[in-house]
């Protein structure tokens, strides 16, 4: 079914600011927020904290001016939990927020798909975080990982035996437990999601967050959710010109240079990241860039603020797909730093989700 008919069956949008310049031909008013299956409400725009500099400082300038701005949500990062922990504790200490102000999501680590262990790293987390709960909890990959000592006492990473079905029951276990306020799943394709959405006894995932942006503009897969009723959350939603050198290798221009974005880019009076993450949005997907610059923190928030056109829109996605760019096979400057080990073990593991081939 084309996308644009599903639009209309998918998650309720709600809570709505004003369109101040190039007003939809269709709304008056532009959604701030998406509403999951179970009610809880997630901001459109979100803060993505890995760092490609790796530098805690970087980190947390990024999270201090992004709530300045007004930024809501926040998508932490393995390794950044004390930092945005210590920065909310503090902005709530003062009175400038209160817990109900921001939203939160973390990820389950591929070493914990054990139902017992699920509960155990969210209160971990928690503990960093110095919350009572989150408000996002995802499977972060569906590749589990269980790290066995040799007998030369080196560690040995191999599957772990648990299925997703199982682990999918430790997520619901948390949900029950009031650790977090919704749980969903990451980097998982079709049949994986179809598995825990069909096995699941209590709770469907709330939210898938995968990889999406004009050049991996993942149309099925934006159907099948919203189907579904799950919502959807982008990361590299701006093609992740901080990996260059992958989008270089591969020879593609970045999503930021390409002609038809630039062109956008000067009638709406907007910048091309702006176009980017509105192209997005509109198609009722969450975004959560990640900046260490104010200037572009300031932009992604507003890029809420204007309505690309039907035609536009249908332009932007005839945009030919390149592919992905996080395919986990080879080592990148960051991301959870013990899949680092393991990246090309992964190609191998039996959930691995991604097509070598596949592309839109
Ligand atoms: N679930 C997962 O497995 C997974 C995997 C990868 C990422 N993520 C999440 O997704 C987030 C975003 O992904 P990402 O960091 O790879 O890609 P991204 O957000 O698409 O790109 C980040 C890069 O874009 C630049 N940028 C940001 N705003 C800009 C603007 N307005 N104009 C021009 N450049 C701009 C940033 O540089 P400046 O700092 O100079 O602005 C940075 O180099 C991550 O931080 C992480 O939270 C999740």
């Amino acid at each position: 079914m084309p996308e644009k008919q599903i639009l209309n069956k998918g998650p309720a949008v709600i809570q709505w600011v004003s369109s101040k310049s190039g007003a939809s031909p269709r709304r008056d008013y532009i959604p701030t927020r998406i509403r999951m299956g179970n009610g809880v409400e997630l901001p459109f725009i979100g803060l993505g904290t890995s760092s490609v500099e790796n530098s805690n400082e970087a980190t947390e300038y990024s999270i201090r001016t992004a709530l300045d701005l007004g930024y809501t949500h926040i998508d932490v990062t393995p390794g950044t939990h004390k930092i945005v922990g210590d920065v909310l504790k503090e902005y709530m200490d003062s009175g400038k927020l209160t817990r109900q102000d921001f939203f939160i999501t973390t990820k389950l680590p591929c070493i914990s798909h054990s139902r017992a262990n699920v509960a155990t790293a969210l209160n971990s987390q928690l503990k960093y975080l110095q919350l009572d709960y989150v408000d996002l909890f995802l499977v972060q990959s569906p590749c589990g990982i269980t790290i066995r000592q040799t007998a030369q006492g080196r560690n040995k990473f191999e599957p772990t035996n648990y299925s997703l079905p199982e682990t999918w029951k430790g997520m619901e276990d948390v949900y029950n437990l009031k650790l977090t306020r919704a749980i969903g799943i990451s980097n998982f394709n079709i049949d994986q999601i179809t598995t825990v959405y069909c096995n699941a006894n209590v709770v469907k995932p709330h939210n898938l967050q995968v990889e999406v942006h004009l050049h991996w503009p993942q149309k099925d897969l934006v159907v099948l959710c919203q189907s579904l009723n799950v919502s959807l959350t982008a990361y590299a939603p701006l093609g992740s010109p901080g990996l260059q050198q992958t989008i270089d290798q591969r020879g593609d221009t970045s999503p930021l240079d390409e002609p038809l974005v630039i062109y956008l880019a000067q009638k709406y009076k907007k910048s091309p990241a702006q176009i980017l993450l509105k192209q997005l949005t509109q198609r009722n997907i969450v975004v959560i860039p990640r900046s260490v610059n104010a200037q572009h923190l300031r932009e992604n928030l507003d890029s809420l603020n204007f309505t690309i056109s039907d035609n536009d829109m249908e332009a932007l996605a005839n945009v030919r797909s390149r592919g992905r760019i996080y395919t986990y096979t080879s080592r990148y400057p960051y991301f959870l730093c013990l899949f680092n080990f393991f990246f090309n073990f992964r190609r191998n593991h039996p959930e691995y989700p991604f097509n070598e081939n596949d592309d839109e």
